[in-house]
């Protein structure tokens, strides 16, 4: 298995103790990935910019901002200056948009950040190859967006590897990110088939023991953290 870099979404930690999730994630594990939901792209409402400002002066880790909102080329601006280090927004939501993901990826590397682009798992990998070029990553729902603690739908394994062999065939350096029902049991597999960037709500926050919980998704065991 590759090296990958873990990133707990911090959807699924206590919002009454947001310190301790984040010193989780700067001792232990590899960047915070924050789920922004708006209500209308998906039917859930998480967090917006109080959040990842607040989290800004501790996070000694990249923040990485998952946008689940419609019009994400609004916001981007101010999720770059509350201190996201990676933007990733829906394919499908720009062009429900009228708007061209081209320039949003562009717009979010004008303001030093990298960008990325999701899609759903209803949505062919095919829809992100335009955009490889301009992406420094590419983010896989291995869910439908919109919740944490759903399970892990199998055929994301195809997509990756479909992603990966088109990122190989044009020589291009982007990563791969999972999203959705990652845990123990399926994180090998995920770095096996291409993914780097491996996102996890409940399997770390929920666990009794998030440290070794981050361990058990790099492979290693509890001793090893
Ligand atoms: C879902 C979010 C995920 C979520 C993952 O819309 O994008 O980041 O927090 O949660 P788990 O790991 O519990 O599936
Ligand atoms: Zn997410």
């Amino acid at each position: 298995m590759g090296k990958v870099l873990i990133a707990p979404s911090l959807l699924a930690a206590d919002f009454l103790h947001l310190e301790e999730a984040a010193r989780l994630v700067n001792d232990h594990a590899d960047i915070f990935h924050l789920d922004v939901m708006d209500g209308t792209f998906v039917p859930n409402i998480s967090f917006g910019f109080p959040v990842v400002e607040a989290l800004r002066p501790v996070a000694k880790k990249p923040m990485d901002v998952h946008l689940m909102i419609v019009h994400p080329e609004k916001y981007i601006e101010r999720f770059a200056k509350a201190g996201a280090s990676m933007i990733s927004f829906h394919e499908e939501a720009a062009e429900a948009d009228g708007s061209d993901p081209a320039e949003i990826l562009r717009s979010i590397r004008s303001f030093g950040v990298s960008p990325g682009l999701v899609v759903n798992p209803d949505i062919p990998a095919e829809k992100l190859f335009p955009y490889l070029e301009l992406c420094d990553f590419v983010l896989i729902m291995s869910v439908f967006a919109g919740f944490g603690g759903q399970k892990f739908i199998e055929s994301s394994y195809e997509k990756i590897r479909a992603v990966r062999k088109e990122i190989l065939r044009r020589g291009l350096d982007v990563k791969i990110e999972v999203d959705g029902g990652v845990g123990p049991s399926n994180a090998a597999a995920l770095a096996d088939a291409g993914a780097e960037i491996l996102v996890a709500g409940s399997s770390v926050f929920k666990a009794a023991d998030p440290a070794a919980a981050v361990a058990a998704l790099r492979g290693q065991s509890c001793e090893q953290v």
